[in-house]
């Protein structure tokens, strides 16, 4: 059976690996807290459950329109509006099952052999899986630690050449909860004005957990490029709902039409009920989203201050979404044998920063969507495993 060469270049999200085997260490009876996988821990607010069992009982069973439920895509463009500061056209929103969809329909649509993509590195390893999947050439943008995982627009800029089609941005960030300034995006967006042929794919995923004085800024504000922005959101991080697959995108104008003809030939539409659930989810109230994000700030203070109590550990504060990247390389571990080490021996699910790009190096990530005790107790389990002699284990590491 011969099956096209693409499919040997997806890479994978190894969290996932992570997730099956830290549950089948402690189906065995060891003990394990998990901070790999990155989900909030909380369960979606009752009132969006509750909107989605209605509209069950309603009688949504049928397909929707495959670009989403007209009043669903009314309220995603209410609610990007705060963030472009001007009105949106409903239109131009795309409802996909899942943040993760919209990514794969952008970065398909602009790679191909010839093409460059520029993408974070630390970052979502599914950016660099599918631009390897197109066939067109990964241009990684090195974010630094001294920059607290931020980017600076002349870093971006000074990586465009004329192959470059499609840039991936993600702030807040995932691996590294980094978040760029508002005047880095200003200038970003001035930048570009010289580069006309460029679209910028925005993941704005983890946009409303932000911590202290970091502000979140979207090149969606800026008109001018409003023909080569493609925004990534959705409800998986902001409310709690990764389990009932559901991301909202905004396109330019005249990709609409083609992305919407990707979803017929793929998915058709996006389950009902759950684009009911996600109507009330925007337009209803948001207390319980400021408590997920109060309570991810507070288990953010303790994580990063119990790193960097550890020998060896150091921790930059990460200004949003829920995970903490700790520089590890003084501890003589690789990534990927503190991960395992810490897996297999210490009781601690945590992903290998190599996971998210080969410069991430030197880091592992820690996910915070976890209880306070369980996060002082991973952190007593960190330090313990490194306090050991190495020679005295058995380690893989
Ligand atoms: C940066 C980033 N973008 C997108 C996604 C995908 O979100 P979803 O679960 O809605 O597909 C994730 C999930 O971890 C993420 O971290």
């Amino acid at each position: 059976m011969q099956t096209v060469d693409s499919l040997n270049r997806l890479g994978t999200e190894t969290a996932f690996e992570v997730l099956a085997r830290a549950n089948a260490l402690a189906a065995q009876g060891h003990s394990m807290i998990n901070l790999g996988i990155g989900q909030p821990d909380f369960p979606t607010p009752p009132h969006i459950v509750e909107a989605g069992i209605k509209a069950l009982r309603d009688g949504h069973h049928g397909y929707t329109p495959a670009n989403g439920i007209p009043e669903l895509r009314e309220a995603v463009a209410a609610e990007l509006e705060s963030r472009a500061g001007r009105p949106l056209d409903p239109d131009r929103v795309l409802i996909v099952p899942g943040g993760k969809v919209t990514m794969f329909f952008a970065i398909t649509a602009f790679g191909e052999p010839g093409a460059e993509i520029i993408y974070p590195n630390p970052s979502f390893p599914i950016y660099e899986s599918l631009i390897n999947y197109t066939g067109a050439k990964p241009v990684p943008l090195m974010l630094k630690e001294e920059d607290g995982f931020g980017f600076k627009a002349e870093d971006i800029l000074s990586l465009i050449t004329e192959q470059t089609r499609l840039i991936v941005l993600n702030s807040p960030a995932n691996p590294t909860g980094g978040v760029v300034a508002p005047e880095e995006i200003e200038r970003l967006a001035e930048g570009l004005e010289q580069h006309p042929q460029v679209a910028v794919l925005c993941d704005e995923i983890y946009s409303r957990i932000l911590y202290g004085d970091h502000k979140h800024a979207s090149l969606l504000a800026y008109p001018s490029l409003s023909e080569r922005i493609i925004l990534l959101d959705g409800w998986s991080k902001t409310y709690a709902m990764t389990g009932w697959r559901l991301g909202y995108s905004y396109w330019p104008e005249s990709l609409v039409a083609k992305m919407t003809r990707l979803a017929v030939n793929s998915y058709s539409c996006v389950n009902a009920a759950a684009q009911h659930a996600g109507l009330a989810a925007l337009t209803g109230p948001q207390d319980e989203v400021e408590r997920m994000r109060q309570a991810f700030d507070q288990r953010r203070k303790a994580i990063v201050s119990g790193l960097n109590r550890i020998e060896g550990i150091s921790c930059v504060e990460p200004g949003g979404a829920f995970y903490a990247f700790p520089n590890i390389s003084a501890t003589g571990y690789t990534a990927k044998q503190l991960e395992e080490g810490l897996l297999e021996q210490a009781g601690v699910a945590a992903i290998a920063g190599t996971s998210f790009g080969a410069n991430g190096e030197g880091f592992l990530r820690l996910s915070y969507a976890n209880s306070l005790e369980n996060i002082e107790r991973a952190l007593e389990r960190i330090e313990n495993y490194l306090a050991e002699p190495r020679t005295s284990r058995s380690a893989s590491a």
